[in-house]
C-alpha cells in the first residue's frame, strides 16, 4: 500500500484536500499530525503538495478507515453528506448527497462551504441560476434543492458531467430543475449547447463560480451578460491575496452591493447587476 505522509491535519490543510483527490488519491485520513493520502502509484507532487513522505506500507482496509472518519459538513440551510451518512444529517436541514472523490466539490473545501451558505441566504423559489464550472455539481443542486426552477451547472472539463449527472441523480433532481452540460463561458461566447440560448438571452437570475481570480477579472463583463438586472453575482475560488483584483473587476463593470465573506484564505464575493 502507498501512503503520501503529509504534515498537518484535516482542518488545518483544509484547502489542500480537494488537490489530493485531483492528484488521484483515492482515499484520506487525518493520524496524529499527518494526513495520509493513499495512491495507486507514485506521483511528483509540487506546489501546495510538496512537502510529504511517500511510504510503502502493508494492506489495510482505508476505506473502512476514511468512512469511519468523514462527516456530514454543514453550510447554511444544507447539510452536504456521503451516501452512507445520509441518516445523519440534521432535521431541518436540506440533504445533499455527494460521493466524495469523483470531482471536485464535496463541501470539504471552504469556497464550496461559502457558496453553498451564499445560495443558501437567497430565496431561489422559482429562480433560474447558472453555475460555472460546477465540478461534482454541488452547487447547482445546491440551488435545485433551495428550490430554484432551473440550475444549470457547465464545466470545461467533460469528466465532471457524468459525475454530476449521477449525483443529481442520486438526489432526486432531474432536468430542468438540475441539468449538467461541458461548457463554458469566454471571449463574449458560450460555447454551451442551445437548450441555454434563450436562459442566456433574458439573463440568469443567479450566476455562481467557484473559479479563480484572474478568471472572475476576465469573465466580468460575460458573468454580467448572462444575468438579469438586479440579478445576483456569487464569486469564489479567491484566495484573500487575489481579492482585489476581483474587486476591481466587479467596480468597473458597475457591480452593485458589492460584499465579501471569508473563511481562512478564502474569500467570496457577492454583488448584484444593477437594475
Ligand atoms: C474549484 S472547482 C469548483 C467545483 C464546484 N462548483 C464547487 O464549488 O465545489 C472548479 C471547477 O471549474 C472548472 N473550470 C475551470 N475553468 C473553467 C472554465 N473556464 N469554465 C468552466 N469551468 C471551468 C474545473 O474543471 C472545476 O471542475
Amino acid at each position: 500500500m502507498l501512503v503520501y505522509a503529509l504534515p498537518g491535519t484535516l482542518e488545518t490543510r483544509e484547502a489542500d484536500l480537494d488537490l489530493l483527490w485531483e492528484a488521484g488519491a483515492t482515499g484520506l485520513e487525518e493520524r496524529g499530525d499527518q494526513i495520509r493520502a493513499y495512491f495507486d502509484e507514485r506521483l511528483d507532487l509540487s506546489g501546495p503538495l510538496a512537502g510529504g513522505e511517500w511510504l510503502e506500507e502493508a494492506e489495510q482496509d482505508w476505506q473502512a478507515a476514511f468512512k469511519r472518519d468523514i462527516r456530514p459538513v454543514p453550510a447554511g440551510r444544507i447539510t452536504i453528506a456521503p451516501p452512507w451518512l445520509a441518516d445523519e444529517v440534521p432535521a431541518g436541514q436540506v440533504p445533499l448527497i455527494i460521493e466524495p472523490g469523483m470531482a471536485f466539490g464535496t463541501g470539504h473545501h471552504a469556497t464550496t462551504r461559502l457558496a453553498v451558505e451564499a445560495l443558501s441566504a437567497l430565496d431561489l423559489s422559482g429562480k433560474t441560476v447558472l453555475d460555472v464550472g460546477t465540478g461534482s455539481g454541488v452547487l447547482a443542486m445546491a440551488a435545485a434543492k433551495l428550490g430554484a426552477a432551473l440550475a444549470y451547472g457547465v464545466d470545461i472539463d467533460p469528466q465532471t458531467i457524468p459525475v454530476a449527472r449521477e449525483n443529481a441523480a442520486q438526489n432526486g433532481l432531474s432536468a430542468p430543475q438540475a441539468q449538467f452540460d461541458e461548457g463554458t463561458l469566454g471571449q463574449g461566447q458560450f460555447t454551451a449547447p442551445a437548450s441555454h440560448a434563450v436562459l442566456a438571452a433574458q439573463g440568469y437570475d443567479v450566476l455562481v463560480a467557484n473559479l479563480f481570480a484572474e478568471l472572475h477579472d476576465l469573465l466580468a463583463a460575460t458573468y454580467l451578460e448572462h444575468l438579469r438586472p438586479g440579478g445576483e453575482l456569487i464569486l469564489t475560488g479567491i484566495l484573500e491575496e487575489r481579492l482585489a483584483l476581483v474587486l476591481a473587476a466587479l467596480e468597473r463593470e458597475g457591480v452593485q452591493n458589492v460584499q465579501v465573506q471569508q473563511d481562512g484564505e478564502w474569500a467570496l464575493v457577492t454583488g448584484q447587476k444593477a437594475g
